[in-house]
């Protein structure tokens, strides 16, 4: 990926997220990326640091680089399309990370046969532990998927998957990071209620959710078999087990999936 130019248009939580990866795990090099974004706030506070290139103008990012991610919100995507389709064109890849915002949409605002990746990607790719899932235009080329599996691979797990799974995947690994996060912090509130410092509180917990998280990819097995082994009979996990099943959380969890969800397919119709 050595001779790579990657641009972003949108230079906020997300592009910082790839963008940072990016550099950090030595994919691209700084002076080969260019961001933009519609004021110079956060290409100053951030961006600078890191040593890439950055500009106000949309147009820039698109004649700089050969792959360009489209990192503005969902409802802005259309407008900056129209603004750069002039200077696309078969040689450039746009990896679009909006949420909600289909190929077909993409491509009828481009006008023109244009190579188009939809992905969701999820903030953990900051720490190069992200997930990032693609699917890949009718225009694209045989390589573009090795290529977003080469660049994407050192900051997080690739897959490509079917676009309509795209919405729900995003709720599962975009919007759970929110939740996974209120799941830390409750975790902690409960140790703190018992005693535990909250600095500890937050470190236990935390740690041991990467593990669990751990156990399910690299043993294979099913979480309803890691839990078995952990709830003894008349113990204390089953005790807290029986509480939380009592407040509904598995069917809380799962409409916060289908709220999500619904949100994603609403936002693509915009
Ligand atoms: N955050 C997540 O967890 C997450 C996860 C997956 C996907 N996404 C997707 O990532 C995209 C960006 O979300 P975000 O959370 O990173 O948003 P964000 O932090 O608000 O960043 C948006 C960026 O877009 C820039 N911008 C606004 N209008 C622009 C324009 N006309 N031309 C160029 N840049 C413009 C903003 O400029 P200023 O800096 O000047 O305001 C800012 O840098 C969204 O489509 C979202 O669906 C986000």
């Amino acid at each position: 990926m050595d001779d790579k130019k990657v641009g972003f248009i949108g230079a906020g939580n997300m592009a910082y997220a790839i963008g940072k990866a990016l550099v950090s795990s030595g994919v691209i090099k700084a002076g080969n990326i260019m961001a933009s974004a519609r004021t110079r706030t956060r290409l100053d506070a951030c961006w600078k640091d890191l040593g890439t290139k950055s500009t106000l103008d949309n147009e820039d990012v698109v004649k700089f680089a050969d792959i360009i991610f489209l990192s503005v919100k969902p409802h802005l995507i259309c407008d900056v399309i129209k603004q750069i389709k002039q200077s696309s064109g078969p040689a450039k890849l746009f990896i679009s990370v909006a949420a909600g915002i289909t190929i077909a949409t993409m491509n009828e605002t481009f006008g023109v046969p244009t190579r188009i990746v939809r992905t969701m990607p999820n903030t953990p790719c900051m720490v190069e532990c992200g997930v990032i899932v693609y699917a890949l235009s009718s225009e694209c080329l045989p390589s573009d998927g090795e290529m977003i599996k080469t660049m994407l691979d050192p900051i997080g797990l690739v897959e490509e998957v079917p676009e309509k799974q795209i919405d729900a995947i995003s709720s599962l690994i975009g919007c759970s990071i929110a939740w996974y996060q209120m799941v830390i912090e409750s975790m902690a509130d409960g140790g703190v209620k018992n005693g535990v410092p909250r600095a500890l509180a937050y470190k236990m917990a935390a740690k041991s959710m990467e593990g669990s998280a751990k156990l399910v990819l690299e043993t294979g097995n099913a979480p309803a078999v890691l839990k078995d082994q952990v709830t003894s009979p008349g113990g204390s996990t089953i005790c807290g087990l029986y509480e939380l099943e009592q407040s509904g959380i598995r069917g809380a969890f799962m409409k916060a999936v289908d709220a999500a969800t619904k949100r994603n397919q609403d936002l693509g119709k915009k």
